[in-house]
C-alpha cells in the first residue's frame, strides 16, 4: 500500500470466479484469530505471506509459506538473519519453495520498506541469492508500490545489482545482476489498470518468466465496483499464462480495511463477503460489509508496524 491508479474509464464485462492453483492468502495481523480458519477449512487456496520470515501458527502445515524479506536489516553488509531462518525453517523440514524480496522498498509512508536500490542490491547478494545457490528456493524480485516510480526503482536496482558485480569481480559470467525468477506486482486502482501494469512488467522484463500479484484491490471503490474488480482480476489472473501466484487483498473484515470496506473479504462481523467466497470458489454469501464513512482515514497507514518481527497488523 497505497499507491491508488488514476481510474481508466472503460467498462468492461463481468465474468464468474472459479476454482484456481494459483490462489494464496496475504495475511494480515488482526485482532480476531478466529477468523483464520475461514482460509483454511476446506479450501482453494494453496500459499501464503505474512511479510515475515516465520511461519503464522494458524496457517502452519495448511498452507504453503512463502517467507518475505520486508526491508533491510541494519547492517546490511553483514547481517545474515534472513537467511539462517529460512534456512533453519528448511533443515527441519518445512517446504519453502519460494521467497519474496523486499516489501514496496520505493515507499517511505504506509508501510514500504523505504530500501535504497543499492541497498536492496547489497543485501540480495548476502542473504537471498545464497538461499537459491544453496537450497534451489526461487527469489521473488522486490516487490515495488504499482506507482510509476516504483518502475524507476527497480530498473535502478538491476543496474544497482550490475554495478555491484562487476565491482565485486565475479569469476561466473552468468553472474551479471540480481539472479530473479518472477517478479511480485502490486495494483491499487481498476482492472483495466491492473491488465496494463502486468502488461508492461511483462514486456519490461522478458528475461523473467512468471509474474505474482501479491497485493491488489479496487481501492476505496463503491461496493458494485470491487465485486466487478475481483470478478474480472480473479479470472484474468487465473487465463494469463505468465501469472504464476496471486493474493487478493485482503482477508480481513470490512471495519479495519485500509483499502475501503467493499473490497474486505470479511464483513464486519466476520462473515464471508461475496468477493470472499469468490475467492475460495464458494457461492455468494450476498453479505454486505459494513465499515464506518472514517474507516479508510482512520487505518490509512497501516500505523502498527512492528519493527523487531515486522508483519502488518490491523487494530
Ligand atoms: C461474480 O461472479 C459470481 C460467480 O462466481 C456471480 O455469481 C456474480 O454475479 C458475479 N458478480 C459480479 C459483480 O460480477
Ligand atoms: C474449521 O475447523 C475447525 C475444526 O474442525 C473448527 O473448530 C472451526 O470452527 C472451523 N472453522 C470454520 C470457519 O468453519
Ligand atoms: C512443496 O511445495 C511446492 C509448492 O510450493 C509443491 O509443488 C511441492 O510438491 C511441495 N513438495 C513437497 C515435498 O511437499
Ligand atoms: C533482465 O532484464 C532487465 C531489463 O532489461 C535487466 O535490467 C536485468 O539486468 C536483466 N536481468 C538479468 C539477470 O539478466
Ligand atoms: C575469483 O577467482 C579468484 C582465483 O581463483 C579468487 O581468488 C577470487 O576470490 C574469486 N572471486 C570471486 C568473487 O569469487
Ligand atoms: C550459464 O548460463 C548458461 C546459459 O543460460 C547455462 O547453460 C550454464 O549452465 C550457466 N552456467 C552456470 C555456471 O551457471
Ligand atoms: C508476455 O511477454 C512475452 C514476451 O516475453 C509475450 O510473448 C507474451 O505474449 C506476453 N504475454 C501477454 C499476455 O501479453
Amino acid at each position: 500500500m497505497r499507491y491508488i491508479a488514476p481510474a481508466l474509464l472503460v467498462a468492461a464485462p463481468l465474468v464468474a470466479a472459479t476454482a484456481s492453483s494459483k490462489r494464496g492468502l496475504c495475511v494480515v495481523s488482526t485482532k480476531t484469530p478466529q477468523d483464520d480458519s475461514i482460509w483454511t477449512n476446506d479450501t482453494d487456496l494453496t500459499w501464503y505471506y505474512n511479510y515475515g520470515a516465520v511461519p503464522t501458527q494458524d496457517y502452519e502445515n495448511k498452507l504453503n509459506f512463502v517467507p518475505m524479506l520486508w526491508g533491510a536489516p541494519e547492517d546490511p553488509a553483514n547481517d545474515m538473519s534472513f537467511y539462517n531462518t529460512v534456512s533453519n525453517l528448511i533443515k527441519e523440514g518445512q517446504n519453502i519453495t519460494y521467497v519474496l524480496g523486499f516489501n514496496e522498498p520505493d515507499g517511505c509512508t504506509d508501510g514500504g520498506s523505504c530500501v535504497s536500490a543499492a541497498t536492496a542490491a547489497q543485501v540480495w547478494k548476502k542473504q537471498m541469492e545464497p538461499l537459491k545457490r544453496d537450497y534451489g528456493v526461487k527469489l521473488g524480485a522486490p516487490a515495488v508500490t504499482g506507482a510509476p516510480t516504483g518502475f524507476n526503482w527497480l530498473a535502478n536496482w538491476f543496474s544497482e545489482c550490475a554495478a555491484l558485480v562487476a565491482s565485486s569481480g565475479s569469476n561466473s559470467t552468468n553472474d551479471t545482476s540480481c539472479e530473479v525468477d518472477f517478479i511480485p506486482a502490486h495494483w491499487y486502482g481498476n482492472f483495466q489498470g491492473l491488465a496494463s501494469h502486468l502488461g508492461q512488467i511483462n514486456g519490461t522484463y522478458q528475461n523473467i518468466s512468471g509474474i505474482w500479484v501479491t497485493e491488489f484491490a479496487c481501492a476505496d471503490c463503491s461496493l458494485e465496483d470491487s465485486q466487478s474488480f475481483a470478478n474480472q482480476s480473479f479470472e484474468y489472473l487465473d487465463r494469463i499464462d505468465y501469472m504464476d501466484k496471486y493474493s487478493y487483498f485482503g482477508a480481513f473484515r470490512s471495519s479495519v480495511s485500509n483499502v475501503g470496506p467493499n473490497e474486505a473479504m470479511l464483513t464486519e462481523k466476520g462473515k464471508l463477503t461475496d468477493i470472499g467466497a469468490w475467492y475460495l470458489n464458494k457461492a455468494a454469501t450476498g453479505a454486505v460489509p459494513k465499515g464506518s464513512a472514517s474507516t479508510v482515514a482512520k487505518f490509512a497507514g497501516w500505523g502498527g508496524l512492528v519493527a523487531a518481527t515486522v508483519f502488518w497488523t490491523i487494530l
